[in-house]
């Protein structure tokens, strides 16, 4: 187990992932039961990862991130260890270089709407390889159905994306379904959330 209270106060922080990390365990738990290794996409802070190992004692989590933001990843992997927890490894989903085993688990949290489309579509050709060919995929966030909000927090949210991005905003679940389904995997469940967000998990 781990103690925050040891955590260096600058270490990067989310009071979101800290609100949505048991719910989220409550779905992942049962999807990768079966799974040895699942390899998280945009770790970010590292707290689901720190909690997601501790719970998930059989499987190793593999975090990853873009370079710049390992340096802070790294030392919450440090200061929180767990023997299923290795160092964060660099993955840019824009690049190709990728010389790492295939996940039979991958799991990537409030990603999409940070991508730009064409990067959501590359996360999606690079899954095809980053996932073995039997795998369970876990996509945490909030997604739009048949191009509406489900909430007005989050439109409020769409539009400060993409004020910060015009390239940023929520996604539109179906459209993320056909690109999954275009690698083999299928919807085997999308979870309602707390605060407007899904769980969408597939298997292939
Ligand atoms: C809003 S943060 C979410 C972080 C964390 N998963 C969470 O739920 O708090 C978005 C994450 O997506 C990652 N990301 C954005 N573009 C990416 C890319 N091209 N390749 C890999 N990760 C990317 C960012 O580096 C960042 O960690």
């Amino acid at each position: 187990m781990y103690n925050n209270s040891q955590l260096p106060a600058d270490l990067p922080y989310s009071q979101a992932c800290e609100n949505n990390k048991k719910p989220i365990l409550s779905v992942i738990k049962p999807a990768f039961a079966r799974c040895k290794r699942v390899l998280e996409v945009g770790s970010g802070t590292g707290q689901h990862a720190v909690y997601f190992a501790s719970e998930l004692p059989h499987l190793l989590w593999q975090c990853s991130d873009q370079p710049a933001y390992l340096p802070d990843l790294q030392r919450r992997l440090q200061h929180q260890a767990a023997s299923n927890l290795p160092a964060a490894l660099p993955l840019d989903i824009r690049q190709s270089d990728w010389s790492e085993p295939a996940a039979d688990g991958v799991f990537s949290a409030n990603t999409l709407h940070i991508m730009a489309w064409p990067v959501v579509q590359r996360f999606f050709q690079r899954l095809d390889s980053l996932a073995a060919r039997q795998a369970e995929l876990c996509i945490y966030g909030p997604f739009n159905y048949q191009g509406e909000f489900t909430s007005q927090s989050n439109h409020q949210f769409h539009l400060s994306l993409q004020q910060r991005d015009p390239a940023m905003g929520i996604r539109d679940q179906e459209a993320i379904v056909e690109l999954a389904s275009a690698i083999g995997f299928q919807l085997q469940a999308d979870h309602s959330m707390p605060a407007n967000n899904r769980l969408l998990h597939f298997s292939r």
